[in-house]
């Protein structure tokens, strides 16, 4: 592949993209979910326009582009409103959820060093084990140690175990609402209180459900408080191209006070390049992203936001029946709201082998492990298809309980395998490894529905091997 040497036509290459899109994830049938919000009517339309007037725009000097600055400043200033806060909330807009939780956490990591400048080791992050992946990120950023707070039957965090953990090393808690693998919601209230006592700042992760929540709320379902109305809690962020229905790359982050906000900051005064401040982790702030996110929730309004609220919570609540009904399968905790996770209940019958069946008939099926389960995000475009969804799963699971060597074959076999492989450090090797093929010269993606990528399969050959090993050292009976 070589650098393009001639010009070509808008026509030319806007074919090739759409031709490029051809083998992407199905998403506007609804048979995708994860990872994209669809509206399923025009709202999409309005926020690309909104993005593209802002396409050239940069946030990066306040100063230079001022209606940045005050979209900024009105998005921070109505989550406030809508996370109950007072008028001391104070926050910024972020390119995602993973930038806010990385920031929230070099937030809190550097107030610990202030408090403790002879180090006791390495902070720790007190977290669900539940939580998202991007604190685990964060902590390998920022030199910062992850402790879990088991979760309980029903997918929470458990306040009891969270007491014994609250010590002097300990930088923040983190609580959930929802969290993403199992949708559940973390008790906030107690957890804050414990946190609290504890002089330990608490972020709450809504990431996920920060625009759906309150407005589940609005439409009659209750739920427990997760936001500002809580004491103890320090810090929220809620990602405004989730549920908020806003392009990508935007997220807000609110904070209890400046006292906290501060040690986001960044300042340099002595750059060749000039003096420098930046609110943020970017340094380029896409202006489209703050555009879309501001034009978003000005469009919608609580009103369209209840709407959407209430196609989702029609949706989530049927396709939840439907689960219950299949006796072969459970859902995992009693998830409130969008967010789901199931199992299979009979040990014999590979959930992966399942979700083999139903990629078969084109859904885009995300497999969990810890437990062994197939998780589901609901959008409001996904009413019309839950019927159809639930009769291919029932099918499904039929099908695979009528050949119990399903879960041996294809994918599962190997899904199941590396769930179960106890050697993690392994694991994580090829994952490294796949990677490093992903980003290498070739740029090779792994044809997953049709093909199990190498580093599966390698890793489970080594994995077998080892195991034969461990077989031949254990003494004969
Ligand atoms: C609970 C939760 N927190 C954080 C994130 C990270 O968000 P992003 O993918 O925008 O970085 C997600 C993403 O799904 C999430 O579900």
């Amino acid at each position: 592949m070589r650098f393009p040497q001639n010009e070509s036509t808008d026509h030319e290459i806007l074919q090739q993209l759409e031709a490029l899109r051809q083998g992407d994830a199905d998403w506007r049938s609804g048979k995708t979910w994860s990872l994209v919000y669809p509206t399923g009517d025009q709202h999409p339309d309005f926020v690309r326009q909104a993005h593209s007037l802002f396409f050239t725009e940069n946030a990066l000097n306040p100063m230079a582009f001022k209606s940045l600055k005050r979209m900024e400043h009105e998005v921070v200033r109505m989550c406030a409103d809508l996370f109950n806060a007072d008028r001391q909330v104070v926050g910024t807009l972020t390119s995602g959820g993973t930038e806010s939780l990385l920031l929230a956490v070099k937030t809190y990591r550097d107030i610990w060093r202030l408090r403790h400048p002879r180090r006791l080791g390495k902070p720790q992050i007190l977290l669900p084990e539940s939580a998202h992946i991007a604190f685990h990120k964060a902590a390998e950023y920022f030199d910062c140690q992850l402790r879990f707070i088991p979760l309980d039957a029903s997918m929470r965090a458990r306040p009891d175990e969270l007491r014994k953990m609250l010590g002097p090393r300990a930088m923040m808690v983190v609580a959930s609402a929802p969290n993403y693998p199992f949708g559940t919601l973390d008790p906030v209230d107690d957890m804050a209180r414990l946190a609290h006592q504890a002089g330990v700042p608490l972020h709450v992760d809504a990431c996920l459900g920060g625009f759906l929540l309150p407005f589940l709320e609005g439409i009659g379902q209750e739920l427990p408080r997760f936001d500002f109305r809580v004491p103890g809690v320090a810090s929220l962020s809620a990602d405004l191209h989730k549920y908020a229905y806003a392009a990508k790359g935007a997220s807000v982050l609110l904070y209890r006070g400046m006292d906290l906000l501060r040690h986001q900051f960044f300042a340099y005064a002595d750059w060749p390049g000039g003096m420098f401040i930046s609110p943020a982790l970017l340094g380029t702030r896409p202006g489209g992203a703050i555009a879309a996110a501001w034009a978003s929730l000005n469009r919608l309004g609580r009103q369209g936001l209840e709407r959407y609220a209430r196609q989702i919570h029609d949706a989530s609540q049927r396709l939840k029946e439907g689960i219950r009904q299949i006796p072969e399968l459970e859902l995992l905790g009693d998830p409130p709201a969008s967010v789901l996770a199931y199992r299979s209940r009979l040990p014999g019958l590979s959930i992966y082998a399942v979700a083999d069946r139903l990629q078969a008939k084109g859904w885009h099926i995300d497999r969990q492990q810890r437990p062994e389960s197939l998780h589901a995000m609901v959008s409001p475009h996904h009413g019309p298809i839950v019927d159809e969804f639930l009769r291919d799963l029932r099918e499904a699971v039929a099908q695979v309980k009528a050949r119990p060597g399903a879960g041996h074959k294809g994918q599962a076999a190997l899904y199941g395998m590396m769930a179960q492989i106890p050697l993690r450090g392994m694991v994580r090797q090829e994952l490294l490894k796949t990677l490093e093929a992903l980003y290498g010269p070739e740029g090779r993606i792994p044809d997953l529905a049709n093909q199990p990528p190498d580093w599966k399969t390698r890793a489970a050959a080594r994995f077998l091997r080892l195991r034969e090993k461990l077989a031949l050292l254990r003494p004969k009976p």
